[in-house]
C-alpha cells in the first residue's frame, strides 16, 4: 500500500516538473505573465509538499492520525486551486479561485502546524 510520505512526494515531484516545464515555456516565449503562478506551483506544490512529506517519514506516529489523511487532501486541493486561482487573477479573469485556494493552503499549513506541535515526542526522539 502506498504511504502519505510516497503521496506528498511523489505529487510534489509531479507539480514541480510541470513547473520546471512552465518555466521553460515562459523562457521560450518570453512572456512572463504567469511567473507568480509558476512560483507557487514549484514552492507550494513541490517544496512544501515535500517538507510535509518528509515529515510523516520521520514522525509516523503523525502519519497514522486521521488528521494526516485530512491534511493531505486539504494541502492537495489548495495547490489545485490557488495556482490556477493566481494565474486566473493576475490575468484579469477573476480573483475567487485564489482566495479560495489561499485559505486551503493556509488551513493545512496549520493542521500542520498543530500536528508538529502535539508530536514533539516523534520529533525529539527521531
Ligand atoms: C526548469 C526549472 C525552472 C525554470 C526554467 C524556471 C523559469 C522561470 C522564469 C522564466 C521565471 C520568470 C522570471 C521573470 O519574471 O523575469 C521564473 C520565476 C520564478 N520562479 Fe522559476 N523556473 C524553474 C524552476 C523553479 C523552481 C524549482 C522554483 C521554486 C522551488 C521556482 C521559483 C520561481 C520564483 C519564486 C519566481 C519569481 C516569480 C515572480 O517574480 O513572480 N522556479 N522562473
Amino acid at each position: 500500500m502506498k504511504t502519505l510520505p510516497f503521496w506528498f512526494l511523489a505529487l510534489g515531484t509531479l507539480f514541480v516538473i510541470v513547473g520546471m516545464a512552465w518555466g521553460i515555456q515562459m523562457s521560450m516565449t518570453q512572456d512572463f505573465t504567469l511567473a507568480p503562478a509558476h512560483a507557487h506551483n514549484n514552492l507550494v506544490g513541490f517544496v512544501v509538499m515535500a517538507v510535509y512529506g518528509v515529515y510523516y517519514r520521520l514522525v509516523p506516529a503523525a502519519a497514522a492520525r486521521p488528521l494526516a489523511v485530512v491534511h493531505f487532501w486539504t494541502a492537495l486541493l489548495g495547490v489545485l486551486t490557488f495556482v490556477p486561482g493566481i494565474a486566473l487573477a493576475v490575468t484579469g479573469k477573476g480573483e475567487i479561485l485564489a482566495a479560495v485556494g489561499s485559505i486551503l493552503v493556509l488551513v493545512s499549513m496549520l493542521i500542520f502546524g498543530w500536528t508538529v506541535w502535539t508530536n514533539k515526542a516523534g520529533l525529539t526522539n527521531a
